[in-house]
C-alpha cells in the first residue's frame, strides 16, 4: 500500500529539472490558494515548480478526486533538449519517478486511470516500477502509439516508430472507458475484412460496446510531426522541443472523463494536456518546473481563453465554456502575494 509518507520521505529535488522561478510572471502560492479554500470549479491550476512538492501539497484537497492523469515525463533518452534535461543515470531516473508516481496514484479517483507516455529507453523498467507501486492487477494495457509515420533516416538499423502509453486503473473493476462509436468500429471491421462471414458481423452488431484498440495510428491521433507543427504555430520562433499532438490528448481525455471531471498532468511541458482539457470543458491541473510553464503553457492557455489559439481547428471551440485559470508557484511562500488569475 502506498502512502503519501513515501512520497514525503523521498528527496524532493528533481535531478532533471531544477525549478526556475526567476523568469517572467510570478503568480501566487499554491499553499495560499489551498489555505484560502480555492476551488478547482472556479479556477483551473497551472503550477510552476517541482511536481513532487506540488503533488504533496495537493494531497489533502485532491486525494482520490482526479479522474484522468496523463504524464509525458522526460524519457531519459540521453539527449539534452533546449527546454529541459533528459540524461540522468538509469537508477537516478527510477528514483526520480518513484515518489512522483506514488503521489499521483493517491490523487487518482477510484474509477480513474493514469496514462504514461514512454519509449524503449526506460519503458520496460517503468512498467516493472508501476507494477510494484500500483499492483500488477491495476495494469490495463500498454498502448502502442505510432509516433512516426516514416522511418528516421539517421537511425541505426531500426527506426523507432512507436512510443508506449502505459495504462493503469485505480480499480479495474470500476474503470468504465468511454468507448469509441460502435458504428464506426463496425464500418472499420467491414472495410478491413470484407470477406468475413456474415456471422462475424452479426456478432459485432449484437455487442453492447466495442473495446478500445491497443494500437493507435498516427492517422487517428497524430504523431510527433503533427505535434511539432502545432507547436510551431502556437509558439512561432520558439516551438517546444517534445510536444504531444492535441489529438492524442483528446482521445485520452475523452476515453477517461466526462465534462467537469479533473485531468492532471504533472509534466506539463508546453501545456498540451491543459489546452485540450480546457477545450473539452474538463477541469485541469498542470505542473511544470521549467520556465516554459510561463513562456509556453501559460501563454498557450491565455491565447486559448482570448480566442487567439493557433491550434484551434483541432477541436470545436464552440463547446468550450470560458473558464479562468490561476498560475501558482510552489517555491517558499511569500506573504502578501495573492494568487492571480492567469
Ligand atoms: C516531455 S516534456 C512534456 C511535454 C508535454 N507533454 C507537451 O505536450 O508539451 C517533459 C516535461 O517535464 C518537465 N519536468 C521534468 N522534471 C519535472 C519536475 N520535477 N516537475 C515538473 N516538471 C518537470 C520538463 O521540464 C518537461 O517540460
Amino acid at each position: 500500500m502506498i502512502t503519501n509518507d513515501l512520497a514525503r520521505a523521498t528527496t524532493k529535488q528533481s535531478p532533471l529539472t531544477e525549478p526556475d522561478l526567476s523568469v517572467g510572471f510570478k503568480g501566487g502560492q499554491l499553499e495560499d490558494w489551498l489555505n484560502e479554500g480555492g476551488e478547482i470549479e472556479d479556477d483551473n491550476l497551472l503550477i510552476h515548480g517541482d511536481n513532487l512538492v506540488a503533488l504533496d501539497m495537493l494531497y489533502e484537497k485532491f486525494r482520490e478526486r482526479v479522474k484522468c492523469i496523463f504524464i509525458d515525463p522526460p524519457y531519459n533518452t540521453g539527449l539534452g533538449f533546449s527546454q529541459y534535461k533528459d540524461d540522468v543515470d538509469h537508477a537516478g531516473w527510477l528514483k526520480f519517478m518513484e515518489p512522483r508516481l506514488s503521489a499521483m496514484w493517491e490523487l487518482l479517483a477510484p474509477e480513474g486511470a493514469i496514462w504514461i507516455a514512454i519509449d524503449d529507453h526506460e519503458g520496460h523498467y517503468l512498467k516493472v516500477l508501476c507494477d510494484r507501486l500500483f499492483g500488477r492487477s491495476s495494469f490495463i494495457s500498454s498502448i502502442i502509439w505510432q509516433k512516426r509515420a516514416v522511418p528516421k533516416i539517421t537511425a541505426t538499423n531500426v527506426s523507432s516508430s512507436h512510443d508506449y502509453i502505459l495504462l493503469y486503473a485505480k480499480d479495474p473493476s470500476l474503470l468504465n472507458l468511454n468507448f469509441p462509436s460502435k458504428t464506426k468500429e463496425i464500418e472499420h471491421f467491414r472495410n478491413t475484412y470484407p470477406s468475413s462471414p456474415l456471422s462475424d458481423w452479426a456478432h459485432w452488431e449484437s455487442a453492447e460496446k466495442t473495446p478500445i484498440r491497443s494500437l493507435w495510428l498516427s492517422s487517428e491521433v497524430g504523431d510527433n510531426e503533427e505535434a511539432k507543427s502545432e507547436s510551431r504555430e502556437i509558439f512561432p520562433g520558439d516551438p517546444f522541443a517534445t510536444p504531444k499532438p492535441e489529438r492524442l490528448l483528446a482521445r485520452i481525455i475523452e476515453y477517461t472523463t466526462a465534462t467537469g471531471d479533473i485531468v492532471l498532468d504533472a509534466f506539463a511541458g508546453s501545456g498540451t494536456t491543459a489546452a485540450v482539457a480546457q477545450k473539452l470543458n474538463r477541469h485541469w491541473i498542470s505542473i511544470e518546473a521549467g520556465e516554459h510553464a510561463i513562456t509556453h503553457a501559460r501563454f498557450r492557455i491565455t491565447q486559448l481563453l482570448e480566442g487567439t489559439d493557433a491550434s484551434a481547428p483541432t477541436l470545436d471551440l464552440n463547446q468550450m465554456s470560458q473558464k479562468a485559470f490561476k498560475t501558482l508557484t510552489v517555491d517558499a511562500p511569500t506573504k502578501n502575494n495573492e494568487a492571480q488569475k492567469q
